[in-house]
């Protein structure tokens, strides 16, 4: 394993998007192309899928120098009902697109903290949105909660307003992690909120974790998932340490790069957890995430309807994401658009009644393609081309790009089919990266993704 881990182990897109968001052709791309893509994918899918939502509330009030997400950081809460304001302003231009009511499947609220907001706000920014849509009868509504931040009285806001699953930032329980990466957060708090959680109702309790952060070893993971498992989450996303310290506003700092794992200890740490997970019933679920068996991402994993998107992997799928907020990216599958990352030029383009995106894609049919199978890769991690639609010229280069992984057994090619090994697992993204055109017409020049391992 130790061989393969140093031959693949190279920079490479968490595949979230394809085509990815460097290789976005802006040129082909305006407003109005995004506001018809967006009007066609609402007419074909509103009626009967519904729409997924996703609001990213950017404030925190402490910076976690691990932090590879888009935030603010601040203690000063005046900013929250401004935003609010300027999100349902947001909310408002998109509904004028539409031509009739939108059905809300998912709702997910991200950030930054969406816990930095008071329950008062949260309750109106919610109240907002329903006052111009209506909820599938099947909705998942979810949100991202800071254990030290999260008060029952959010809790119960939240549940009230029927949002039934939340996740929990937690990364690692050791204390020298937590002080390296200026996140002291103890155990207790998480437990809390957990309690809390579970006495109130939520049917889906989330506990992220990550390895290959500084200074963790493998103790310090194996006391983590440990503490973890007490707590019996219903989902644990184990992310890999994303380190992208070139890209503007992540703040990753405070540690030196010596500080971090080597490739080898990272998968050693991810394999570690693994095994303690499967251990207690917890199932791996794509690249990065375990489910007990009573969790709809498990049961969406099984039903083959495993989803993935800008959120990460969900267990709902539908053809149009609406994102609001700053730098939130909405997918209509037929294009792709990314709000503007500032809070102020955020407000001012809504408050004039500007959809407030600086930049997008339109995908073509070759692109349609390759987001296919990318996507079986990640979520089933497995592909086809029987079906014609699925074919595209460039299909054979593919295959050839494979041919060694294939003969160091991380895949197998049939004449129609790509299925992965369970020893290919751990290199899905390198997988992928074989049937990403976008990146082999363009190779780029600097180091624009994270180490795949
Ligand atoms: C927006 S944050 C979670 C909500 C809340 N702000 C908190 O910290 O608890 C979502 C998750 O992204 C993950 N994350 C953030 N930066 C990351 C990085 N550089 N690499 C891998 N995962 C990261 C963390 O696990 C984090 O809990
Ligand atoms: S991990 Fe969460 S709280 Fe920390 S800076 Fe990132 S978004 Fe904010």
């Amino acid at each position: 394993m130790s061989d393969l881990v140093q031959k693949y182990n190279v920079p490479g897109p968490r595949y979230t998007s394809y085509p990815t968001v460097p290789y976005w052709d802006l040129h082909n791309f305006s407003g109005s192309k995004w506001k018809e893509t967006v009007q066609r994918s609402f007419e074909e899918s509103n009626a009967e899928e519904g729409i997924s939502i996703y609001i990213h509330l950017p404030f925190c009030e402490q910076l976690c120098t691990f932090c590879g997400c888009h935030k603010r950081i601040t203690k000063r809460h005046e900013v929250e009902w401004p935003y609010i304001k300027s999100v349902l302003r947001e909310w408002r231009l998109y509904c004028d697109l539409f031509s009739s009511r939108p059905r809300i499947k998912e709702l997910h609220l991200g950030g930054g903290t969406p816990t930095f907001f008071s329950p008062a706000h949260l309750e109106k920014l919610v109240q907002g949105l329903l006052r111009r849509a209506e909820l599938c009868d099947d909705s998942e509504l979810s949100f991202e909660g800071h254990p030290n931040s999260t008060t029952k009285e959010h809790l119960q806001v939240m549940y009230n307003l029927g949002f039934r699953r939340v996740s929990y930032g937690v990364q690692d329980y050791s204390v020298t992690v937590q002080k390296t990466i200026n996140r002291l957060q103890p155990f207790d708090n998480v437990k809390q909120v957990t309690d809390w959680s579970r006495e109130i109702g939520y049917t889906s309790i989330g506990h992220d974790l990550i390895f290959g952060l500084p200074h963790q070893t493998l103790g310090d993971v194996e006391r983590t998932i440990c503490m973890t498992k007490a707590q019996k989450p219903d989902r644990i996303a184990f992310y890999s340490y994303a380190h992208v310290p070139w890209l503007k506003g992540s703040g990753q700092r405070g540690f030196k790069e010596s500080d971090l794992p080597s490739p080898e200890t990272k998968r050693r740490l991810y394999q570690r957890g693994k095994e303690v997970l499967q251990d207690v019933g917890y199932h791996e679920i794509g690249m990065d995430h375990f489910a007990l068996k009573s969790d709809s991402l498990y049961k969406a994993m099984v039903q083959g309807t495993l989803h993935r998107n800008f959120m990460g992997y969900t267990s709902t799928k539908t053809q149009l994401l609406i994102g609001l907020g700053v730098s939130s990216i909405g997918d209509s599958w037929y294009g792709f658009a990314q709000n503007v990352k500032g809070v102020e030029e955020y407000e001012h383009l809504v408050l004039n009644g500007i959809i407030p995106i600086f930049r997008g894609h339109i995908l073509s049919d070759e692109d349609q393609i390759i987001r296919r199978h990318i996507l079986n890769l990640m979520c089933q991690f497995k592909t086809s081309w029987a079906d014609e639609n699925n074919r595209f010229t460039g299909l054979e280069q593919v295959l050839e790009r494979l041919r060694e992984m294939e003969n160091d057994e991380l895949l197998k090619i049939s004449s129609d089919q790509l299925v992965v090994t369970k020893k290919g697992q751990p290199f899905i993204r390198n997988i992928c990266m074989a049937f990403d055109l976008q990146l082999h017409r363009k190779k780029p020049e600097t180091q624009i993704f994270s180490m795949t391992i």
